[in-house]
């Protein structure tokens, strides 16, 4: 195996993982999650979500880390490099092209994001209002939110053109022990509200007759989504480990953090908006920018102050997620610019986020002056959404698995997975059986339902 030339690496095991988790944790743990909980009944659907997870996504990461870390390259350079002349290729570039209209919807709900952390810090949340107006009016508003956006993706491109180890990595490893320690806190707040038995029934006693093959679906796209597998993203992360990176251990642990995040998230928001009468689980997006601040005001009627803490803890939390995200987002079109066309690394980085620039403003625009434009009878923003989470990440997990276990030599996977034989990996045949049949076939199944219908 190649140590790479030039291309970085990660610095630490520690700085692996929290980079890897830091990809996956992110707007889909703490936004999507509780949203996609609020809409398809509650616990039963988590634990569709964490089977796939498990069975199906994880799989998949270990495909992704077996494919970047064997290759050393971009997504798309990485089938160029294993499997030369071949249509596999195809997958890289969809890993590329998905990233970006990732980033592109996603920067659209980080600037939100950015904006309610300025307006909570600034106490403009406080006090009794119409939120939903107070939404609405901005999320409509022609150039409000653009800005924030732009923001964001320039605060997202300083950190990727910083590089590997000084940029993504050192960010990464400040960030992520900084959430966990937000995220335990507020839950810890929130599980002490009046209604907080009532939100942890709705999380935690499943209710199996309300899952439908809708409900499936969603928990596939969101597993999918949360943990960014199936477009390469990790892919590229591990093209920068080191040699004696634990590949399988290194994925269950982003598995854990991003599956635990995800339910502390869950204990964050629902035994708050469950101690409020009159608040909706199922607001859909609208939950963390509608329903959350009237619960800031109204569960702590007595204490301000405390709403106010928690209302700035949670949206910094929010911005923290979104940024380790999107710069995994931004890394896979950036590594590929890069090294296809040989630029420098600021160079490849400033064509993606001009790139993002463009998309992100349709998606923006897609909630005030463009919603009337449809394309597939969507705007861009549930356009791009519904195309990545729950087309390309599916379809692209089954190319990348049926990849790693129909097409790439035996030897070289096993030997990718146990560092060359130095490490024992307990479950290893278990590991192979799912990539190889269990993965593409449930990932397939799920995915030709959903065409079909
Ligand atoms: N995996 C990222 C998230 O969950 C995209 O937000």
């Amino acid at each position: 195996m190649k140590q790479s030339s030039g291309r970085g690496n990660f610095g630490s095991r520690l700085g692996v993982i929290l980079a890897s988790a830091g990809s996956a944790v992110g707007l889909g743990n703490i936004w999507r999650f509780p949203t996609e909980v609020g809409s398809n009944g509650g616990a039963a659907f988590i634990l569709v979500y964490l089977a796939f997870v498990f069975l199906l996504a994880m799989p998949v990461m270990v495909a992704e880390f077996v494919i970047g870390r064997s290759s050393r390259a971009n997504t798309v350079g990485a089938y160029r490099t294993l499997a030369p002349g071949k249509p596999w290729i195809v997958a890289g570039f969809m890993g590329v092209v998905a990233g970006i209209l990732v980033l592109s919807f996603y920067s659209v709900v980080a600037g939100w994001t950015l904006h309610y952390t300025v307006d909570s810090i600034g106490l403009r949340l406080m006090g009794p209002q119409d939120f939903a107006a107070v939404f609405n009016n901005f999320v409509s508003n022609p150039w409000k939110p653009l800005i924030f956006q732009y923001v964001f993706l320039l605060l997202t491109h300083v950190i990727v053109s910083r590089g590997v180890e000084s940029g993504i990595e050192r960010f990464s490893k400040a960030m992520m022990p900084m959430l966990l320690v937000i995220i335990v806190v507020l839950a810890c707040c929130s599980l002490t509200m009046p209604g907080a038995r009532d939100g942890l029934t709705f999380l935690l006693k499943p209710d199996f007759s309300k899952v439908t093959t809708k409900v499936v679906l969603s928990a596939m796209g969101q597993a999918f989504f949360s943990l960014s597998v199936g477009i390469g993203c990790l892919a590229t992360y591990a093209s920068y480990f080191k040699e004696d990176t634990r590949l399988v251990n290194s994925a269950f642990s982003v598995c854990v953090i991003d599956s635990l995040v995800a339910i502390f998230s869950g204990f964050i928001i629902f035994p708050a908006v469950f101690s409020v009468q009159g608040v909706q689980v199922d607001a859909g997006p609208g939950l963390v920018y509608i329903t959350l601040p009237n619960v800031f005001n109204l569960a702590f009627g007595d204490v301000p102050f405390l709403g106010y803490l928690f209302s700035v803890f949670f949206y910094v939390l929010l911005l923290l997620a979104a940024l380790t995200s999107t710069i995994s987002m931004h890394e896979i079109a950036t590594a590929f610019f890069r090294e296809n066309y040989r630029l420098s690394r600021r160079t490849a980085a400033t064509i993606v986020t001009l790139i993002c620039v463009v998309l992100g403003t349709a998606c923006s625009l897609s909630f005030g002056v463009w919603s009337e434009v449809k394309v597939m009878g969507m705007g861009f923003f549930a356009l791009f959404d519904f195309l990545t989470a729950k087309f390309i990440m599916p379809l692209g997990g089954i190319l990348l698995t049926m990849f790693v276990e129909w097409y790439l030599d035996r030897k070289l996977v096993v030997n990718e997975l146990t560092n060359k034989g130095t490490v024992r990996v307990r479950s290893l045949r278990l590991l192979l059986f799912l990539i190889r049949w269990v993965a593409p076939i449930g990932v397939g199944v799920v995915f030709l339902n959903e065409l079909a219908s």
